[in-house]
């Protein structure tokens, strides 16, 4: 019975271990005490528990694929100002990959990054400056569904065509409510906070020389 003592013996080594593990993070989670969002930044740093700040969260599990600087690379596209509740669908169900992200996005669930870490990473996102000129606001906004050359992209809907008046109604509107995953009819609206109508004018303009 030798085999059952050393396998005991293992259950209750690794059971300390995930016990100490638990310890610590409840400790790093004591140590951020009550700080709502920003505060506990610095603190829970190495703790791999769950109150990582957004930073930290998005460095460890999502830049090597969106860029440290959230501008996308080879393997992901641009990340920065996000939709939130279409976000959190893609990170919760993952994505299979396409064209000009050519890699595949597992799914991440709360065990892993929890909703208020997902939260912070969103406000990482969000903190970067406002994209400037048609161009960038394209890529940040539109480019990632509608493609390089706004004549398709992954949703197949060339916009290239569309006058100002039309994109904006659009824009503003959106499509197809909260069927995140519907990759052909989701839409996200955006209101004037989250693009003013100057800036879609300016990305209109921009589709225009494409
Ligand atoms: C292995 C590479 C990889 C990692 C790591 C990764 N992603 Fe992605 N992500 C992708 C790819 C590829 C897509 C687009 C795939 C597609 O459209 O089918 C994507 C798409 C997204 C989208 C949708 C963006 C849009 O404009 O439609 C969001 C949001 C997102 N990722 C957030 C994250 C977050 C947050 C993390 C870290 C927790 C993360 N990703 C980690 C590869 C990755
Ligand atoms: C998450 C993906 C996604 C993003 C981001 C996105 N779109 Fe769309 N867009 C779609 C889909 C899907 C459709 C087709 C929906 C429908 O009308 O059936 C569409 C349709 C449109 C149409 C109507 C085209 C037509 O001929 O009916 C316009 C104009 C448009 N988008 C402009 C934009 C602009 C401008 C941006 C950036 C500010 C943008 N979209 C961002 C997915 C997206």
């Amino acid at each position: 019975m030798r085999g059952d003592d050393r396998l005991s013996r293992m259950v209750w080594t690794s059971l300390f271990a995930v016990a100490l593990t638990a310890a610590c993070a409840s400790e790093d989670g004591a140590a951020d005490g009550g700080g709502s969002g920003e505060g506990g930044a610095d603190s829970g740093s190495s703790g791999g528990g769950m109150d990582r700040d957004g930073e930290e969260v998005y460095m460890l599990l999502c830049a090597s694929c969106h860029g440290a600087d959230a501008q996308g690379t080879m393997l992901a596209y641009e990340l920065r100002h996000p939709v939130r509740p279409y976000a959190t669908w893609v990170v919760r169900n993952g994505r299979t990959g396409n064209e000009l992200a050519p890699s595949v996005m597992a799914a991440y669930p709360s065990s892993v990054v929890s909703d208020v870490e997902l939260e912070r990473v969103f406000d990482f996102l969000d903190a970067f400056p406002r994209a400037d000129g048609g161009e960038a606001l394209y890529l940040d906004h539109c480019r990632n569904c509608h493609g390089i050359d706004a004549a398709g992209g992954e949703v197949e809907k060339d916009i290239r065509p569309n006058p100002f008046h039309d994109a904006l109604e659009k824009v503003r509107q959106g499509e197809g409510g909260s069927g995140y995953g519907a990759r052909l009819l989701f839409m996200p609206a955006l209101d004037a906070a989250a693009l003013s109508d100057d800036e879609l004018q300016q990305i209109v303009d921009f589709i225009g020389t494409l």
